[in-house]
């Protein structure tokens, strides 16, 4: 339990680090929490107008949600820390995304980080879930709708593919369930304006606040 205890505390630090902020700062760019819906993550970085800027902040925010997971796998066995351990200590580093002890725990919805979770629990849950988000963003060109589709449909993906894709483990699946939960609520106002149909589409700059 300490072993689980002190890696979740690591990839919680690592997942604080907000790399929407870092990477705009480092670039010259507008700080994401000041214009667009104010959300520190690469969606909001895109409509500052930088590409490189938007991409860097989702291979990154991406990594601090793969790292610690990897890391588990690779030198956890001997610590008594498995599969379960590795959902926990990615769903640790999503919570540091989401509520960062560097930014005040305000911080961002949680989708790259997310992903690099699934893609260090297995590189076949990520890719099919990477699939349906860029699916749905090619039907509707709009991120939020395309992570909240991706996020709801996840559990039971994960269930369908467990024991054939990857392997089925319970502590997996309710870290997930929990990572999902956490990701449709910071989508809020996302789902809000989606309802009310004035959710911008990716391209298009965003006025709003959420
Ligand atoms: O990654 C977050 C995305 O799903 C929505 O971002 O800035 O449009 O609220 P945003």
């Amino acid at each position: 339990w300490s072993y689980l205890a002190l890696a979740a505390l690591g990839a919680y630090l690592l997942g604080s680090i907000p790399f929407a902020v870092v990477v705009s700062r480092v670039m010259g760019l507008k700080d994401p929490r000041t214009f667009g819906s104010g959300n520190p993550g690469a969606t909001n970085v895109l409509r500052s107008g930088s590409k490189l800027a938007a991409i860097l902040t989702l291979v990154l925010d991406a990594v601090k949600g793969w790292l610690p997971v990897a890391l588990v796998g690779w030198y956890g066995a001997p610590y008594g820390l498995w599969e379960g351990a590795q959902a926990l200590v990615g769903l640790a580093a999503f919570v540091g995304h989401v509520w960062p002890v560097f930014l005040r725990f305000k911080g961002g919805k949680g989708v790259a980080t997310a992903v690099g979770v699934l893609l260090g629990l297995s590189a076949w849950l990520g890719l099919v879930a990477i699939v349906i988000w860029a699916g749905v963003l090619a039907i509707f060109m709009m991120s939020s709708l395309s992570s909240v589709v991706t996020a709801v449909a996840l559990p039971v993906v994960y269930i369908l593919g467990g024991g054939v894709l990857w392997d089925y483990d319970r502590t997996v699946l309710a870290a997930l369930v929990v990572m999902v939960v956490i990701l449709v609520y910071r989508h809020s106002a996302n789902i809000g304006r989606l309802l009310a149909g004035t959710e911008p589409r990716v391209g298009k700059s965003k006025k709003t606040q959420a």
